[in-house]
């Protein structure tokens, strides 16, 4: 059992301008994964109010992973791929990697997208672009890697074979 954390960064979301879509989409998304919802926040576009949250959630130990919505683009307020970037220990550039390889084949602005993911502690973090468009071909791609990336995390994996392979 997975424990998940959403975070939502956006302005207008934070101050109650904008429905917050994308975290339902996170939700509807995750059905091929065995997990909780045990953290949700909309939080403003500031480097210090999201690294803040990542360390807090992180550092409790009670979500394995953290998937963030917007703020990953070039706009002068996005800042998430930052805030993230400034707390983990480890980078996991492949993750993202993929998602701009893989969803550019339908839509080429993903790769305007600056998304990061990495590990602090035993907690994966990810981050997501903002629109539900964007989370759903996104999440597509990393979610069948999750559990095999959270048993490394925590350790539980003592052969190093993935999960799929034969060998
Ligand atoms: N990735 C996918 N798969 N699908 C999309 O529609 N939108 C892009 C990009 N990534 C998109 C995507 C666009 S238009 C932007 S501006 C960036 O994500 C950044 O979005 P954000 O600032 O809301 O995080």
């Amino acid at each position: 059992m997975l424990n998940i954390g959403i975070i939502t960064v956006s302005d207008k979301g934070w101050q109650g301008q904008r429905q917050d879509k994308s975290s339902q989409v996170i939700k509807d998304n995750l059905s091929s994964l065995d997990h909780h919802i045990v953290k949700y926040e909309i939080v403003p576009d500031e480097v210090g109010v999201i690294a803040g949250k990542l360390i807090e959630w992180a550092d409790k130990g009670s979500v394995d992973i953290i998937l963030t919505t917007g703020g990953t683009g070039l706009a002068q307020r996005d800042v998430t791929p930052e805030a993230t970037l400034s707390v983990v220990d480890k980078v996991v550039p492949g993750i993202t990697e993929a998602m701009r390889a893989e969803t550019f084949k339908v839509t080429p602005s993903a790769i305007l997208s600056r998304a990061a993911a990495g590990v602090r502690g035993k907690c994966l973090i990810i981050n997501l672009p903002g629109s539900p468009k964007a989370v759903r071909e996104c999440l597509e791609v990393i979610i069948p890697v999750i559990p095999h990336a959270i048993e490394i995390i925590k350790g539980e994996v003592t052969e190093h074979k993935a999960p799929d392979s034969e060998a």
